[in-house]
């Protein structure tokens, strides 16, 4: 296994066009399935820290935050037209066990 990964879950445990939350330490990231393709990305949504990205609805490579509809790419993070974002971390995938390479951050809000 690559340095500075972190297993999550089976692959077979998530389910296409949906999200898991999974906890790395004390830190929730969000696990989704889209169109066959695994994204790990935070969990807390930027506008009001809620943390429930991973039931977020997933349209057009986004997560929608069923709270009040911001929505951020899985692949980079970004707000479409927004300033805030979340963080998308790399995914590698082996023996069907999801991993990612997670990186501890403190929250500047
Ligand atoms: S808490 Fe996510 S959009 Fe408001």
């Amino acid at each position: 296994m690559e340095e500075g990964y972190t297993r999550l879950c089976l692959l077979r445990e998530l389910t296409e066009g949906k999200g898991k939350r999974i906890y790395i330490d004390e830190h929730p990231v969000a696990v989704f399935l889209f169109s066959g393709k695994v994204y790990v990305t935070d969990n807390i949504c930027p506008h009001q820290h809620a943390n429930i990205l991973h039931e977020g609805f997933l349209e057009q490579g986004h997560v929608v935050c069923p709270a009040h509809g911001w929505s951020f790419s899985l692949e980079t993070g970004n707000q479409p037209g927004g300033r805030w974002g979340i963080t998308s971390y790399p995914v590698l995938i082996r023996d069907g066990v999801v991993y990612t390479k997670f990186a501890h951050r403190k929250f500047d809000w």
